[in-house]
């Protein structure tokens, strides 16, 4: 080694040694724990106010912690909202705000996904010196031309580590489960087969009747053609399990199709290992729980004792892995210097009231981007070395503001693209009682069905919406003729006026406000107009077609092209769609088939 660099080798270890004597520098800049759940309602967590449910661990994390009562999903859908929550910014910014009939990613061999030029809070923290992972559920994306190329994984997302579904659960994964979302879309898909083939049929058909002349040629072209229609549009659905429910480590299939009974333990296992061989060096973890999402699991440990069915045991057996998550980073001696957040990508499922999925007292969930059980979830913070314990923030807060949060903790001053989110550290420790959240839209895919805002002089916080969705059967909360409830189009209202709620007054949105019995009534229509003008603005006009933002009501005048030009829409049929040469595989595509040996690291 030459003479200088073993000075500045030297340097370097004197500068972490005098580091480590007066916690400055590297060493003062937490750790982090992310907890996100599946589906999970806010009305389905014991400090939430549930009290035929167990969850001791979250209740303690809140106990020890900052808990907000207002904190917002910024879609009610997987993809989008995760989109949102990893970029800081609203899912229509990166391409992931559906327009169209299907609002999250349905195979994991679609070409649609998180875009590689997108920057994610892992990759900000991945800059600053953290090692980050990613345990658990992803669901934006793999592939973009070919297979291995990972343009979206999350590898290529600031996550050093991976091991987890780069999918989602859902039923498939379990034979004999209903079908999911895909299940209209299958019958479309069918159908256009089937049409197909029949229209071959009536030509051999004809031919043989010597009432076309078509050459022998073109027919067993045309034969060829509807195989291969039935093969690349129908097949797919056929081999569901094996195409998207897998587990990854890293770049590698090392199960396929993934197995239920051991998946629960395998990750607990995997974030545990984690955040133990990291824990003498600042670490991002994110730890994306693939319950309490459909399929339910079915742990021998937990089955049968809740007092709500096989979802209550699901939520139960989730906050038993929390605690085991919180006691992992506790008897590691890392309480003190690391962040651990809990939430929910979005509100509950309340369609199948067999599933469960809860939303407590406020009105719809789950796909519903308006009202306030598809998006108010729960947000927990616990750093009992910073911030106090037990304090309740009932300012409005969003999943997007980690982003700015975990930026300014760990020390990342850099430039950066604008937020969509707001550092949370004034409000969870007490120096700020004013969110920075005056306005927040409230979007469906790509349709903006609500805004609220809370004016600075006040402590209501109106909302306004702008369209929502039918309920079908009529009278019920939900939409369980579709599954769930559409954004668009013929199954939904568009109000003009619109509707207007005092959230603070009425958080269940049952009495809407009139000129007649709120003064301020015209000043909060004219307020969030203004606001949605200037919002939208910013938005990237690339791919949005007319009417993609409902136009009606809102008095913006013509949207005028932001900053950001031409962001590929990620949610297109083209994307959508299986395509083969873009499938994960372990063997030789199509057979596709292994099962996870493998251990963690280190
Ligand atoms: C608690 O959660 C369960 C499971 O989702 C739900 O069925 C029940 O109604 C909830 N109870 C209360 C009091 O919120």
């Amino acid at each position: 080694m030459r003479p200088t660099r073993l000075a500045s080798l030297a340097l370097l270890v004197l500068m972490l040694g005098v580091d480590e004597v007066t916690g400055l520098g590297l060493d003062s800049r937490p750790n982090f724990v992310l907890i996100m759940v599946d589906d999970l309602g806010i009305g389905d967590v014991g400090c939430y106010g549930n009290h035929t449910i167990r969850t001791p661990n979250i209740d303690r994390l809140a106990l020890e912690g900052v808990k907000l009562s207002q904190h917002i999903a910024a879609a009610p859908l997987c993809t989008p909202s995760r989109a949102a929550f990893l970029t800081g910014r609203y899912a229509l910014r990166s391409g992931l705000a559906s327009s169209g009939r299907v609002p999250v990613l349905l195979f994991l061999a679609g070409s649609g996904g998180l875009p590689p030029t997108e920057t994610t809070f892992a990759k900000r923290l991945q800059k600053q010196g953290y090692t980050t992972g990613l345990v658990g559920k992803w669901h934006l994306g793999v592939n973009c031309v070919s297979r291995g190329d990972h343009c979206h994984h999350p590898n290529q997302h600031g996550f050093h580590y991976f091991y987890g579904l780069p999918f989602t659960l859902f039923n498939n994964c379990v034979p004999g489960q209903p079908v999911d979302v895909l299940a209209d879309v299958e019958q479309v898909l069918r159908s256009l087969s089937q049409l197909l083939g029949l229209a071959l049929l009536t030509l051999v058909c004809l031919r043989a009747l010597g009432l076309l002349s078509v050459s022998v040629g073109l027919l067993v072209a045309l034969t060829c053609l509807t195989a291969g229609g039935v093969a690349v549009w129908y097949v797919p659905f056929c081999f569901l399990q094996t195409w998207n429910c897998i587990v990854m480590r890293n770049q590698e299939v090392v199960e396929q199709p993934l197995v239920m009974e051991t998946l629960a333990e395998r990750m607990l296992n995997e974030a545990q290992h984690f955040i133990s061989r990291n824990a003498h060096q600042p670490f991002l973890l994110f730890f994306s729980l693939a319950h309490v999402h459909t399929p339910l699991f079915n742990s021998p440990a937990f089955a049968g004792k809740s007092h709500h069915g096989v979802y209550g045991d699901n939520v139960e057996e989730m906050d038993w892995i929390i605690g085991q998550v919180t006691e992992t980073v506790d008897s590691l001696g890392l309480a003190n210097n690391t962040m651990m957040y809990f939430t929910s990508d979005h509100g509950g499922h309340i369609e199948d009231p067999q599933r469960g999925g809860w939303n407590g007292i406020y009105k719809g969930g789950k796909a519903m981007g308006g009202w306030e059980g598809g998006i108010r979830v729960p947000g927990i913070f616990r750093w009992p070395g910073r911030l106090p314990a037990g304090r309740v923030v009932d300012q409005p807060t969003s999943l997007m503001d980690l982003y700015p949060t975990l930026r300014h903790l760990a020390q990342d001053t850099e430039a950066d693209r604008p937020l969509d989110g707001h550092d949370l550290m004034p409000l969870l420790e007490g120096r700020s009682r004013r969110s920075e959240h005056q306005f927040m839209f409230h979007y469906c895919g790509s349709y903006l069905h609500a805004v609220r805002w809370q004016p600075p002089d006040c402590d209501s916080v109106f909302k306004v919406h702008y369209v929502t969705p039918i309920f079908s059967p009529a009278g019920t909360g939900g939409c369980s003729d579709q599954e769930f409830c559409s954004c668009y189009g013929d199954h939904v209202t568009s109000h003009d006026p619109p509707l207007v709620y005092d959230l603070l007054h009425d958080p269940t949105e049952s009495r809407p406000l009139s000129p007649a019995n709120e003064r301020r009534f015209a000043e909060v229509l004219r307020r969030v107009d203004e606001a949605v003008a200037v919002h939208r603005g910013t938005l990237p006009g690339g791919h949005l077609t007319e009417g993609t933002l409902n136009e009606g009501p809102v008095t913006g005048g013509p949207r005028t092209k932001g900053p950001e030009h031409g962001v590929p829409n990620q949610m297109s049929w083209d994307h959508i769609l299986w395509k083969p040469w873009l499938q994960p595989c372990c063997g030789t595509f199509p057979f596709c088939g292994c099962q996870d040996n493998s251990r963690p690291p280190g």
